[in-house]
């Protein structure tokens, strides 16, 4: 079978996706782009394995049954208008990734709850302070987004002892009501048109004061002035933020040096190759199986609702 790899990935970065998408499905021919377009394979080509690919990439293949993502949110793909229609979209389902997520997001309440943040500047400026100390109970956290990533993150939680609430928009659950009593408020929400800047200064306002936010899904879900205006009329206490607007960060951006601020470089959660090359090889293998009929493919995205 021949497969299309590509993506906005580096030389290296490609290359060592291709190991270990080689040593998981050995019998498969990869091709890049150029080797993907030659008149000769074009109409062989049956799968794409992609990780947001320059757009257009995807065109002129006419016998493409499957488009795997290697990236967890697709908003980046579906967002290319010259996807082809009609080709079913599977996004990366990594459990490699899903335990990263939940370790940072543990890392992120803990580190809100029991003041390490604050600590940390304290050090800076040489203050020796003790902050109250709250059992983890205490602590309300409220996860928007139980899909895979929001589920593993809200079952860590819930073993830590936190005071847990998951939020899926899917349930037709209203958000702000939810936020009342939220202390720590993690995003882990899919980018959609209905998400993008859900993070705003209605949402803050929502919350207690001294509440605190922690963004691990997209830059776009914050508005990015809203949080700056909450945090510096004191109104929220700390943002731990993996994502942005714009990345890498711009050097002039105020986040860098806002005290209240910590800045993960989209770090929180990386696919993990060796983990994320055996969810391709299934859906692949599903695809060479299946003769003529539809595959019944793992993880397969609803195009309409962006996720
Ligand atoms: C990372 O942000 C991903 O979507 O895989």
């Amino acid at each position: 079978m021949k497969v299309l790899l590509c993506g906005d990935f580096d030389g290296p970065a490609r290359a060592s996706w291709l190991t270990a998408l080689q040593q998981a499905l050995p019998e498969v021919q990869w091709l890049d782009l150029a080797q993907a377009r030659d008149a000769h394979n074009a109409s062989q080509v049956q799968a794409a394995v992609v990780a947001n690919p320059p757009s257009g990439s995807l065109q002129g293949l006419p016998n493409l049954r499957l488009i795997q993502s290697l990236w967890a949110g697709v908003d980046r793909l579906l967002a290319d208008a010259t996807l082809p229609a009609g080709v079913p979209v599977a996004r990366m389902v990594d459990p490699a990734m899903n335990a990263a997520m939940a370790q940072t997001a543990l890392w992120a309440v803990l580190s809100l709850h029991r003041g390490y943040f604050a600590y940390a500047r304290q050090q800076q400026l040489k203050q020796w302070h003790v902050h109250p100390q709250r059992r983890a109970d205490e602590v309300t956290v409220r996860v928007l987004g139980q899909g895979q990533m929001g589920q593993a993150v809200t079952q860590r939680l819930l073993q830590m002892g936190y005071a847990v609430q998951g939020f899926s928009r899917s349930a037709g659950q209203p958000l702000l009501p939810f936020l009342a009593d939220c202390q720590i408020l993690v995003n882990l929400l899919p980018l959609t048109e209905p998400t993008r800047g859900v993070l705003d200064a209605r949402c803050f306002a929502a919350m207690p004061p001294g509440a605190s936010v922690v963004n691990l899904a997209r830059g776009a879900h914050l508005v990015e002035a809203d949080l700056l205006a909450a945090l510096d009329r004191g109104h929220l206490q700390h943002a731990v933020l993996d994502v942005f607007q714009t990345e890498p960060l711009p050097n002039e951006h105020p986040f860098w040096s806002h005290p209240q601020i910590t800045v993960l470089p989209h770090a929180a959660a990386m696919t993990d190759e060796r983990s994320a090359a055996q969810v391709v090889a299934q859906n692949l293998r599903l695809l060479t199986q299946s003769g003529d009929a539809m595959p019944a493919y793992l993880h397969l995205v609803d195009r309409s609702l962006g996720y």
